[in-house]
């Protein structure tokens, strides 16, 4: 089953949102449509938003009707900035946008829309081989026997690969070791309710779902080894962007003397930002802590927040698994030098 797959003339992704009771396949044929499923969630997770917006972007290209280079690139740039407005913490979404936009500005006229649909392909194919590569490194910090927690969702369904830390997870599993995982629910979408606890479901991997709030509670009763999560946005200097609730499990990580791993391929990593504190966190609808799947539950009038993403300060970070190999402290010098800058 593929997360996301271009049909020639439209993209088939999985809607996200129905999972786990339905599994319903969308096909998007306009950008305006891949805009929004990534707006809506239908497609989610840093890599998988990155792919989606590619092909939507060679989708809306596809579909610009001129004769003319500059008026052609013109209205590619309106599309281009549609995507830009979609989503906001992972930089996948970003690296895709310049990736599209430099392809087009240099291509010829004549091939400009093939161009564009060979590059979108071409991120994919990156992603895949980059998700599996950096399972397979991070699989060795995974000791026979551990108990692994994990937040959110990281998946195929994320990645539109093999997944980062659950691509981790189930490469140790791959190697035969026996691993027990603890997946919080992560609210206020419940990512690891739905996504997580089904995917690895999936593949027969020994799963708990947990409350959020319950992670203290298992990590300091030693029932947890390692904490390990993907990633939005790794800032220069290490610090990570992750699903709300990341940084409070990287404490309890520290606190208990667990490690805390952080897996995510290099197009996750954004040297333009020197710290944490410059990368933008998304402000989603307060509508979804005060409702679950629709149904209200706060008092009416109350006032929400709803941060979706908080920043893992590097000093909290063991270890960032990336497909060009595990980077320690100091972060600045060794993601640099994987990035080649
Ligand atoms: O808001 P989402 O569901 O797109 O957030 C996704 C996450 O935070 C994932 O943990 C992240 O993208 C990790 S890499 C697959």
């Amino acid at each position: 089953m593929k997360p996301i797959e271009w049909l020639g003339n439209k993209l088939k992704i999985i809607d996200q949102t129905q999972l786990p009771g339905k599994i319903a396949f969308a096909e998007l044929r306009s950008y305006t449509k891949v805009v929004a499923a990534i707006k809506g969630l239908k497609v989610r997770g840093a890599p998988a938003i990155g792919v989606a917006a590619a092909y939507g972007i060679a989708l809306g290209a596809r579909n610009i009707k001129t004769e003319n280079k500059a008026k052609f690139l013109s209205q590619l740039d309106k599309i281009l900035q549609a995507f830009a407005a979609a989503r906001l913490t992972a930089v996948n979404l970003f690296r895709a946008i310049d990736r599209m936009k430099k392809v087009a500005t240099a291509a010829d006229f004549t091939t400009i829309k093939q161009a564009l649909i060979d590059e979108a392909k071409a991120i994919h194919a990156e992603e895949e081989a980059a998700t599996e590569r950096l399972s397979r490194l991070g699989a060795g910090l995974i000791k026979d026997g551990f108990t692994v927690l994990t937040h959110c969702n990281t998946g195929p369904l994320a990645t539109a690969g093999y997944g980062t830390a659950l691509g981790v997870i189930k490469a140790a599993v791959k190697q035969s070791k026996k691993i027990e995982v603890i997946a919080t629910e992560t609210r206020p979408l419940l990512q690891g309710a739905r996504l997580t606890a089904w995917e690895l479901m999936q593949e027969k991997i020994p799963v708990t779902l947990i409350t959020d709030s319950m992670a203290g509670y298992f990590i300091n009763k030693g029932k947890v080894n390692c904490v390990i999560l993907g990633a939005d946005r790794i800032a220069a200097n290490g610090d990570t962007a992750n699903k709300i609730g990341s940084y409070t499990l990287a404490v309890l990580a520290k606190e208990n003397g667990i490690p805390f791993y952080v897996a995510a391929p290099t197009s996750t990593i954004d040297l333009s930002l020197s710290s944490g504190e410059e990368i933008p966190i998304e402000e989603r609808n307060p509508e979804e802590v005060t409702d679950i799947g629709g149904v209200r539950l706060a008092p009416k009038g109350v006032k929400a927040a709803n941060p979706a993403f908080d920043v893992t300060p590097h000093q909290y970070i063991t270890a960032i698994i990336t497909e060009k190999g595990i980077v320690r402290e100091p972060y600045l010098r060794g993601l640099k030098k994987l990035v080649g800058k």
